[in-house]
């Protein structure tokens, strides 16, 4: 199906005004098929992780097909083979549902199946990474479809090979998730350790809705996408040194000679936690997530995202990287900050 002259704010839960030219939605291989590549489309799945900036848009392709099928590979052990279409939350719940564990900790992350590989979504301390057997991946130059092991992926933070050499390759149309009828608790962050070490799939997936509900603004309430930045990854040493400087500054070390930083801290730190620049503001609850409280503008966003840049640069001479997509640009801009 092709669609002219769509609103963009129904493609991308921040809802900045946008105009696109073209949307190709696909059910079946087939339909890729027939998807013309000049020019390029961009693909994406419900948009939660995208912001559209001005009007020079590319076309937009979605692969809208949502099956599952649910095999076994041994007694313990089920393979989900999903297609990207499928509603991310609702899989989640249909395998608690199952009493399957393996994606509870990853219940209310808006957007779709197939966008999930993409950035790795994860939450709680459990990334997709952890469940993930394979990608089918369709090229559009060769046209066929490839299935990669998820050794081949270079999932890590925030991060896939379909951020590098497989970006604007070609489309994800299905995903391979192991989860097991077994426990397989994750209970180390904050909130859940509170969980009896004996508890249901359910009341896992309970928690989790809760916590997010407490500090996460629902996007059909309130446009946002998410963790707009990353959370920055530094040397041991130099993310010690910062925190000998600010005792009080959440340090998470990886294990690997990195740290993780809280980008919420530093922007909370920073001042910016419940303010607003026009419509476009900092949630006043979880400051990492930038929302736009109704009539906001892309240059109100990007003026806002430089500045907490500048300002947490200026404070810890730490860089803020956006974690959000921002597609397109504006006439008199010509940096995007990407
Ligand atoms: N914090 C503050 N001020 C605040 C709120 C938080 O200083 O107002 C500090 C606290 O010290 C807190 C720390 O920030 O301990 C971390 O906050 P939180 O636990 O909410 O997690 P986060 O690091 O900000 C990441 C992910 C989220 C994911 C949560 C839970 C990224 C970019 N974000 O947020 O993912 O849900 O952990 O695992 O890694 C997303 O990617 O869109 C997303 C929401």
């Amino acid at each position: 199906e092709i669609l002219v002259q769509q609103d963009g704010r129904d493609y991308s839960t921040f809802r900045l005004p946008a105009r696109l030219e073209t949307v190709y939605l696909c059910q079946h291989l087939d339909d890729l098929r027939q998807v013309p590549l000049m020019p390029k489309p961009r693909v994406q799945g419900e948009g939660s992780n995208t912001i559209f900036i001005g009007d020079a848009l590319p076309p937009l392709c979605r692969f809208v097909a949502a099956s599952k099928v649910l095999s076994w590979l041994d007694d313990d052990r089920a393979l989900l083979h999903v297609e990207a279409g499928h509603n991310w939350h609702k899989l989640v719940c249909w395998t608690v549902e199952q009493g399957l564990w393996g994606l509870e900790n990853l219940a209310l992350i808006p957007g779709s199946v197939g966008a999930a590989p993409v950035q790795n979504i994860g939450a709680y301390g459990v990334e997709l990474a952890d469940r993930c057997r394979y990608i089918d991946f369709f090229h559009w130059e060769s046209q066929q479809l490839q299935r990669l092991n998820a050794s081949d992926c270079a999932f890590a933070y925030r991060d896939s090979v379909f951020k590098h050499q497989l970006a604007g390759q070609g489309v994800i149309v299905a995903v391979g998730l192991e989860l097991t009828k077994s426990p397989r608790r994750v209970l180390s962050y904050q909130g859940l350790d509170q969980l009896f070490a004996n508890c249901s799939v359910q009341q896992v997936l309970d928690a989790v809705v809760a916590i997010r509900q407490s500090k996460l603004p629902d996007p059909a309430e309130l446009a946002n996408c998410g963790s707009f930045f990353k959370n920055p990854l530094l040397p041991d040493k130099v993310a010690q040194a910062l925190q000998l400087r600010y005792p009080s500054m959440p340090l998470f070390s990886q294990g690997n000679g990195q740290s993780k930083l809280s980008a919420a801290w530093l922007i909370d730190q920073a001042g910016f936690k419940g303010k607003k620049l026009g419509d476009i503001g900092c949630y006043n609850r979880q400051p990492l997530v930038l929302v736009n409280h109704g009539s906001g503008t892309a240059e109100q966003l990007l003026q806002l995202i430089e500045a907490i840049q500048l300002q947490v640069q200026a404070r810890f001479g730490v860089a803020l990287e956006p974690e959000v997509q921002l597609v397109g640009k504006l006439n008199h801009q010509t940096n995007v900050p990407l």
